[in-house]
């Protein structure tokens, strides 16, 4: 959830190293540091806030062209000062950045006090600094190695060292990290977009491995420091991509992507009106599933929710939903016969990491449904389905919900058509519903005023409810979270008929009530819930296709979708809750792209 990026070359680093953490800031964002390496000095500028902060620190006189930079999210110790990085060792030959947590930070804190360091900060980070100025026999790689056996947990680390003005070195494990290849210049960065101004060239570092950064050379190193030679990759993601492209906010750009994110998802993977995910996976093994575990986390979690309700009703394959969190420690039923998805949108969630291990573990397969190619979840699936979402910066996850939904869809496709629980015709007609869900969504997205118009009218309530019923309780999850999320509103999500069994005690005309309507077969059961609400003085809304009258006179104010088939709904009955949740952050002022306390990506248990 920290961000770093580094710098070697002939040009100024501190401009690189800070244009770097621009982009990389939402991965974290409490404070903000840099070392640079000039006349055989480290010169150290960090601070706690924001990047602005540190930008007015920095002094315009510093010209080396070596450096690294990072971006933090606390775990170990508040946001100072003294907690950010880079992190100097007790002499000041060693600096280092450092992505992840060390899990027996304590030990060795308490075993180098011993021997006469002292520390300045409560970050496990600065262990591994002084453990490199404690071990160091003068070859930095072979100095690294032993740190790294010392080390239990995850780390992408960036260190420079004083004496070495040519070169620096990177490590990870468990925790991303790249290196961008220029021309006469090299860099680092545990983000793409960080670097993509610079290069679209990269190497992807996977564990243990280890990196000698010079301006003019990469050398890669396994675990053991045996020179290896890895592939270069060409990253076609444009850097416009990764910007806001003239939308007021990352947020409202990746939501009105998102018609574009399903067609790209969807391309290549329709044939002849079917599905063909090129999965590789036997007819046999398919046949022979007879569970499946879905893990995730938070809007993930929610996505995998809304396509095991459908796999239990339309397949008949028993589904086990588990926020990832929970999953390794509550003994999970899975063995060879288990299929488990995993979903992540940036592949490094570190609950979701742990969550497929453990399934992998007990012999399931993984199938892993991810938007960054090369990540983490998508190393260590055996089969991996990419949404292709492009570049999600917001932390409310927007995009990757849609595309995670459609991906899973069609993978419900494809495994209920060879299975045989699902018939032609029936793929085929979903198929064709699913092309049509993007120009659906444009519609939604078009007609985005009268959302404004109620983000205004909830924007001072303290508290809302969201209800619904089957999938569609599903679906006021994520309408909840990203409420809660963004505009600091609680919200609640609550299956519509439970209501009456204790939390129709809170429901008052200060109360708000949003209800999801898309299922035909419950369209009275609804009705008559918010029937209850109404009567204790609730403002209703409804999300509904457009032609369900009932619902619209019934509901005080209509948030219409346009009307596809029902198993497709939760794509298109997000986007008015996406959209009421964006525009009352707005109206309320918050920081809508990075709202208080949470960080992109949870690296970190
Ligand atoms: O990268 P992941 O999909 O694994 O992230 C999972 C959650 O942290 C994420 O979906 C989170 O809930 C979002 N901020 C919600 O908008």
């Amino acid at each position: 959830m920290c961000g770093i990026v580094g710098y070697i070359g002939d040009k100024r680093a501190q401009d690189i190293l800070l244009s770097g953490l621009k982009r990389l800031e939402y991965r974290g964002y409490d404070s903000a540091g840099i070392c640079i390496l000039e006349d055989n000095d480290i010169k150290v500028i960090k601070s706690k806030g924001n990047l602005e902060v540190l930008i007015k620190k920095v002094d315009d006189q510093t010209f080396g062209s070596q450096g690294i930079g990072h971006t933090r999210w606390a775990t170990h110790g508040k946001p100072s000062d003294e907690n950010s990085h880079p992190h100097l060792s007790n002499s000041g030959q060693f600096c280092l950045v450092h992505n992840g947590i060390i899990e027996n930070y304590n030990e060795i804190k308490t075993d180098l006090t011993e021997k006469g360091f002292d520390f300045k900060s409560e970050t496990d980070s600065e262990v591994i600094v002084n453990l490199f100025e404690y071990l160091n026999d003068g070859d930095l790689l072979s100095t690294a190695k032993k740190v790294t056996e010392k080390l239990e947990g995850s780390y992408a680390i960036g260190v420079v060292n004083k004496e070495n003005k040519d070169e620096f070195l990177v490590v990870r494990k468990d925790s991303p990290l790249v290196v961008g290849v220029g021309e006469g210049e090299n860099f680092i960065a545990s983000d793409i977009p960080a670097i993509l101004e610079y290069t679209k060239k990269i190497y992807i570092l996977d564990d243990d491995e280890m990196a000698l950064i010079s301006r003019g050379d990469v050398k890669i190193f396994d675990g053991n420091g045996k020179r290896i030679i890895k592939e270069i990759r060409e990253i076609n993601w444009s850097l416009e991509s990764a910007e806001k492209q003239g939308y007021e906010h990352f947020m409202l750009k990746e939501i009105n992507e998102q018609p574009e994110a399903i067609r790209k998802t969807l391309a290549g993977r329709i044939k002849n009106g079917l599905i063909n995910l090129n999965l590789d996976m036997s007819e046999e093994y398919v046949k022979s599933i007879n569970k499946i575990a879905v893990v995730a986390c938070g809007t993930a979690n929610y996505a995998g929710r809304v396509v095991g309700h459908l796999i239990e009703d339309k397949l008949r394959i028993p589904v086990l939903i588990s926020y990832a969190s929970e999953f390794r420690y509550n003994n999970p039923i899975i063995d060879q016969n288990t299929l488990t998805i995993v979903i992540s949108q940036s592949g490094e969630t570190a609950d979701t990491l742990a969550g497929l291990r453990e399934a992998k573990s007990r012999g399931s397969k993984i199938v892993a449904i991810t938007n960054v190619v090369e990540s983490s979840v998508a190393r260590e699936a055996d089969y991996v389905i990419y949404t292709q979402a492009g570049p999600e910066i917001a932390v409310a996850s927007t995009k990757a919900y849609s595309t995670q939904i459609a991906a899973l869809f069609m993978l419900l496709m494809e495994l209920g058509y060879k299975r045989g629980s699902l018939d032609e015709s029936t793929v085929k007609h979903w198929v064709t519903e699913l092309i049509g869900i993007p120009e659906k969504m444009q519609i939604i997205l078009e007609n985005s005023e009268l959302i404004k118009k109620y983000a205004e009218q909830i924007k001072d309530s303290t508290s809302l409810f969201f209800i619904g019923r089957g999938v569609d309780s599903v679906s006021c999850l994520e309408g909840a979270l990203k409420l809660k999320e963004i505009s600091y509103i609680h919200a609640e999500a609550y299956p519509a008929g439970e209501l009456k069994h204790g939390t129709l005690a809170l429901i008052t005309d200060d109360v708000p009530v949003i209800a999801v309507a898309t299922n035909k077969s419950l369209m009275d059961k609804i009705i008559s819930n918010i029937e209850e609400v109404k009567t204790r003085g609730a403002v209703t809304y409804g999300v509904a296709f457009e032609d369900e009258i009932k619902l619209k006179d019934e509901v005080d104010y209509f948030m219409p979708i346009p009307r596809v088939d029902e198993a497709l709904a939760p794509l298109l009955a997000v986007l008015p809750l996406q959209l009421l949740a964006y525009y009352t952050s707005v109206v309320k002022g918050n920081d809508v792209d990075k709202p208080r306390n949470l960080a992109k990506s949870v690296t970190v248990e």
